[in-house]
């Protein structure tokens, strides 16, 4: 299929509803607006923003969202059930452009064991909560939930009666990720045709990626003709994930020749979104992760770069900087200014300004007196920490441990709070870190469960800033932390400070982390 005129596939990005369902993603209202931001910035069409019954949180982002969203359309998710539609409709009101998007499983299975409604009650169910999102606006999607294992004849008639109450937009979810990339077209395709009113509506699919085939599935869907792809940043979601959206993205504009689709999305800002969501979210990607993974473009076989070196389309079939990844790793160092520090940071996909540049530039002052060269990810790891910081009642000071093999660790730290300094000295802990983690809980009195503690090296040589991402457990739920520096202890303590910090957020009645 060649078309030089492609037909344009609607990106449904559902990374701050479905991808805050991944284990240990939640995320607070900043780092959502952030991120909101970013996805507006991306160029996708419908952000999914959250489901507002769930709980004040999830209704405040959709509030929030909605407000900065502009000409992007935001989305919100409700049951089959008055009550979700009319917090749903609460929280997008202020929306140049809503959308309420509603859904009821369908298959026999659930129809059965979770829902016990028969046919006749979920399209009666179905078709009175479309109408009822539809008094309140013109943009409404259905999803049967667990399409891909409906009968056929089921799902044809529940969409043909969703379409006739008004839904403009019908979404097939591959709920539990089994379809295979056959199944999908087969779907679509019987959807197209058999479906009397479907010219009215947009058919999108939503594939989760439990059998690895998200984006395959997703894929096979356009070709058979679906107008929306619903999908997630570095593919985060439910479980396994859910179709990766710089996968598919790039698959419809690398592939245009086969696909005959296109989308709006700004290609170069890929790279930095999955960066920002995987700092904000605490799930790195994979080095060999398709598109945004760090490896996705290095060429290690000689044999492969002594053909790059004589025609790059020999080993690349995208370029770098399609995606966003910079040309060259630029370095900077103490001598250079705010300006060339800005230059480069908008080269990496940053826009800093005003009050955040200052902060980031003087930042970088105190780097790059430890550090004789700072590298992109130096500078990442700096606006990011900048851009996500968190209200500190808690600030880092200074610590001191002596240790040594088969010694127990004495621990001295001094953090500050309000502007007061405090200390405290203890021994005991099963090494250095182990030992400033149990001084942080004596001195902030909070007692934590750490559940994971990750280091790594943000760029190359001896003197790289080590970067730890901890996540705790307090009182049943899970919060992380982040921290960044020369000084791997140093980089522990502010990690595990920096998650007392959000406890003590939330404690203090801001949201959830
Ligand atoms: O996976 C799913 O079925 C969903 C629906 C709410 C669309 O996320
Ligand atoms: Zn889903």
């Amino acid at each position: 299929m060649t078309d030089s005129n492609p037909r344009n596939v609607v990106i449904f990005d559902t990374t701050l509803r479905d991808g805050e369902q991944s284990p240990g993603a939640s995320m607070n209202l900043p780092e959502k607006l952030e991120i909101a931001q970013a996805l507006i910035e991306l160029g996708v069409d419908v952000i999914e923003a959250g489901f507002p019954i769930v709980s004040p949180g999830d209704f405040e982002s959709v509030r929030e969202v909605a407000k900065i969203a502009g000409h992007t359309t935001v989305c919100g998710l409700a049951r089959c059930r008055e009550a979700d539609i009319d917090k749903a409709w609460a929280a997008l009101r202020a929306a140049r452009r809503p959308r309420i998007h509603v859904f009821l499983a369908t298959s026999a299975i659930h129809r059965e064991h979770k829902l016990r409604m028969d046919k006749a009650e979920i399209v009666r169910r179905a078709v009175e909560s479309v109408r009822r999102a539809a008094g309140y606006c013109g943009d409404i999607e259905f999803s049967p939930e667990d399409a891909s294992r409906t009968e056929l004849d089921f799902l044809c008639e529940v969409t043909e009666a969703a379409i006739d109450a008004g839904a403009t937009t019908i979404n097939i979810p591959d709920t539990v990720g089994y379809a295979t990339p056959d199944d999908m077209r087969r779907v679509i395709g019987a959807l197209r045709q058999r479906v009397g009113n479907i010219d009215r509506a947009v058919l999108s699919v939503h594939c989760h990626n439990d059998l690895g085939m998200a984006v395959a599935n997703s894929l096979a869907a356009v070709r058979a003709g679906a107008g929306q792809v619903e999908c997630t940043i570095n593919g985060i979601g439910e479980r396994a994930g859910n179709c990766s959206l710089e996968e598919v993205v790039m698959s419809l504009r690398t592939r245009a020749d086969y696909y005959g689709a296109g989308t709006r999305i700004v290609t170069p800002r890929l790279v930095p979104t999955s960066r920002l969501v995987a700092s904000v979210t605490g799930i790195q990607v994979q080095r060999n992760k398709a598109i945004v993974g760090q490896n996705a473009f290095a060429h290690e076989a000689g044999i492969h770069q002594d053909g790059m070196l004589k025609e790059r389309s020999t080993y690349e079939i995208m370029r770098p900087e399609d995606v966003g990844f910079a040309k060259t790793d630029l370095v900077l160092g103490k001598h250079s200014g705010r300006a060339a520090l800005a230059d480069r940071s908008t080269a990496l996909g940053y826009h800093l300004a005003g009050e955040q540049l200052d902060n980031v530039f003087a930042q970088f002052k105190i780097l790059a007196d430890k550090k004789k060269e700072i590298y992109d990810g130096d500078l990442v790891s700096l606006i990011e920490q900048q851009m996500l910081a968190v209200a500190e009642r808690w600030t880092f000071e200074s610590y001191r441990v002596t240790t040594g093999t088969g010694a127990t660790p004495e621990v001295e730290l001094t953090v500050s709070r309000g502007g007061q300094r405090m200390s405290t000295k203890l021994a005991g802990g099963d090494g250095p870190i182990d030992a400033i983690f149990l001084a942080i809980e004596e001195i902030t009195g909070t007692a934590v469960t750490c559940k994971e503690f990750r280091v790594h090296s943000v760029t190359v040589g001896k003197d790289a800033q080590g970067e730890v991402q901890v996540e705790v457990e307090h009182e049943g739920r899970t919060y992380r932390g982040r921290g960044v520096s020369t000084d791997s202890v140093e980089a522990s303590a502010r990690a595990f400070l920096n998650a007392i910090n959000r406890i003590a957020a939330v404690a203090n009645g801001e949201k959830k982390t």
